[in-house]
């Protein structure tokens, strides 16, 4: 892990989640409150519907609260949708965009998640831009390709905060997750790219890993270069498995 970057833990709690699921917060920040302080920014990204009263109840915790997605636009006749500004307005500071699941799910291009990271950015919040390969494309030896080009058509340009999440697909929610040797390699040519693009800034983005990261592998996955944090799916619904992996740190 690159040490100059302060590393970030984030939850995605995906679409599980009713109010009784709070409980995990509260156990949470008791782990937290108890044990050392985390030495990563700690995010949870709650279904919308939990996002107000999650942030109002986690912030003293020291735990920040994200959106799962947003709209382009900052308001308007978009029935179901919701925007940037309303997700700061219930708390938020984070929101991810263009996870496989909502690229896959939903049709969503890298031209889309471009305008959405940046309706987040305008809104005052940090968008955790999504990217990976299928299985095919990686057995194609396509993946550094497939990543790269997802990088030029969903980073938007002139930001000031940025979070990249390497997901790839064939590793969310079925217990494999690639070599470490693969991981460093992806993320090293994460980096380069970043920095030939956006210079000094591409520098000091933060580039998670996310795809099974659980209690067992995340310490062997965070140490490796360019890896400055994680993006967790099923093991943040659980507060001990999560923080076993903030802990990791
Ligand atoms: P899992 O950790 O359940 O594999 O999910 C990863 C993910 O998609 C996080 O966004």
């Amino acid at each position: 892990m690159t040490t100059e970057i302060t590393p970030l833990i984030a939850g995605n709690w995906k679409m599980n989640g009713t109010s009784a699921s709070l409980a995990e917060i509260a156990r949470l920040a008791e782990l937290m409150a108890q044990g050392e302080a985390p030495r990563c920014t700690v995010v949870i990204c709650p279904p919308a519907t939990l996002l107000a009263q999650l942030a109002g109840q986690a912030s003293a915790a020291g735990i920040v609260s994200g959106g799962q997605d947003c709209h382009t636009a900052a308001n308007g006749a978009h029935t179901g949708d919701i925007s940037a500004a309303m997700l700061a307005d219930a708390g938020a500071q984070y929101v991810i965009v263009g996870h496989s699941e909502r690229r896959t799910n939903h049709g969503e291009t890298d031209a889309l998640i471009q305008q959405k990271a940046s309706a987040a950015l305008s809104a005052g919040l940090v968008p955790i831009i999504c990217v990976g390969e299928t299985e095919a494309e990686r057995d194609a030896g396509r993946a550094i390709d497939v990543v790269t080009t997802q990088l030029s058509g969903s980073v938007p340009s002139g930001f000031a905060s940025v979070v990249i999440a390497y997901e790839p697909v064939w590793a969310i929610g079925t217990g494999r997750t690639p070599l470490a040797s693969d991981i460093a390699e992806m993320h090293n040519a994460i980096r380069s790219h970043l920095v030939a693009r956006h210079g000094v800034v591409g520098s000091g983005v933060r580039i998670l890993y996310g795809g099974s990261m659980k209690p067992s592998n995340a310490r062997d996955i965070l140490r490796i270069e360019n890896v400055n944090g994680g993006l967790v799916g099923g093991a943040s619904l659980l507060a001990n498995d999560f923080y076993t992996i903030i802990s990791a740190v």
